[in-house]
């Protein structure tokens, strides 16, 4: 798949999760399959006036390429000018704009989902930052009860010389409950000529599949269902190119991509940024036994103690999987 210049290896990418895509997590998605990944989002404001450690969150790496940095805001201004040191200082092959966001702390400040309601304010913030920044400008949105409000605004994007669009098939009210309606992506796809990418409920081989031949879409982003499970894009790829659900040992595979995830967050110095238990315990969820294993978690010490709890419940020695 192509968005303007930038070539990716597939089309199945890793959507942007505050407090869960950080570098490590990542560059494991990356390289279990996930042809792009996009960083946290970053406040635009908190850029501007020079917060580090949210700035810190467009962190990359050359393997990582290509790589996407995802910002939001309410103002055409201070995003362009934060998208601008972004981009001079990370260098991302995309920069994209947060349209979906349905949290208090960015609705209430006009920001994220809020925008949906000025389709006029979405139209100049993408175009004063496609004129302001030299990386694609791509732009992430949730969908209104109206389809054919919801298809305007994509269409502002596309006009505003966004390259890509993200359809999450939920409205800012549902926040994650109900089912997403992939219809929008499907009818959005129709409107357009730029790649349209749909996300929401893709959780596996067949999901992946369904709603890539249904919505007609460019590509899907994966949300949720890749937390603490980066293998996933190695399932999901495997099936989509050839037809067969890939056979592996669940249990040691998480054992061993949690031990991986730990050792890549002590290599990038996060492991006082980020919730160790909560992010160790996803990697349990699904996984026979998953209840007893998220409780020995959460009393575990440190990392070692997170380990051995998880090695021994699945009956894991040293080793790697297949
Ligand atoms: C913990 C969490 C954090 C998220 N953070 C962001 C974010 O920073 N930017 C964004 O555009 N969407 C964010 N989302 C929404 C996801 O990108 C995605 O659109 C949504 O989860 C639907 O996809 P899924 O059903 O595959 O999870 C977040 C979702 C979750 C669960």
């Amino acid at each position: 798949m192509k968005i303007e210049k930038v070539h990716f290896p597939g089309n199945v990418f890793l959507a942007p999760m505050a407090n869960v895509t950080n570098i490590p997590f990542r560059l494991m998605c990356r390289n279990y399959g996930a042809s792009m990944a996009y960083s946290e989002m970053i406040s635009s404001d908190a850029v501007i006036h020079d917060s580090s450690k949210a700035f810190s969150r467009g962190l990359s790496c050359k393997n990582e390429k290509p790589f996407g940095i995802q910002i939001f805001g309410n103002s055409p201004d201070i995003i362009s000018k934060a998208a601008l040191k972004i981009e001079e200082t990370y260098q991302p092959d995309i920069i994209d704009v947060n349209f979906g966001c349905p949290a208090h702390l960015l609705v209430k400040d006009g920001s994220g989902s809020a925008l949906l309601r000025s389709p006029d304010l979405i139209y100049s913030i993408v175009k004063e930052l496609c004129e302001t920044v030299s990386t694609p400008v791509t732009a992430k949105i949730r969908v209104l009860k109206d389809i054919e409000r919801t298809v305007q605004i994509a269409g502002l994007i596309e006009k505003a010389g966004a390259c890509a669009i993200t359809v999450h098939g939920r409205t800012q009210q549902q926040h994650y409950a109900g089912k997403a309606s992939h219809e929008y992506a499907k009818r959005i796809k129709c409107e357009v000529t730029i790649p349209v990418i749909a996300n929401g409920d893709i959780i596996d081989e067949i999901s992946a599949k369904d709603t890539l031949e249904y919505t007609g879409c460019d590509g899907i982003m994966i949300g949720r269902a890749a937390m603490g499970n980066p293998f996933l894009f190695r399932r999901i790829s495997h099936y989509l190119k050839t037809g067969e659900i890939l056979d592996y040992n669940e249990c040691r595979q998480r054992t061993a991509d949690l031990e991986e995830y730990l050792g890549l967050l002590e290599k990038y110095d996060l492991t006082d940024t980020v919730n160790l238990r909560s992010h160790a315990q996803w990697f349990t969820k699904g996984i026979r036994g998953g209840k007893n294993i998220r409780n020995r978690i959460a009393d575990a010490k440190d990392i070692d103690e997170i380990i051995d709890s998880v090695r021994q419940m699945c009956g894991v020695a040293h080793e790697k999987p297949v």
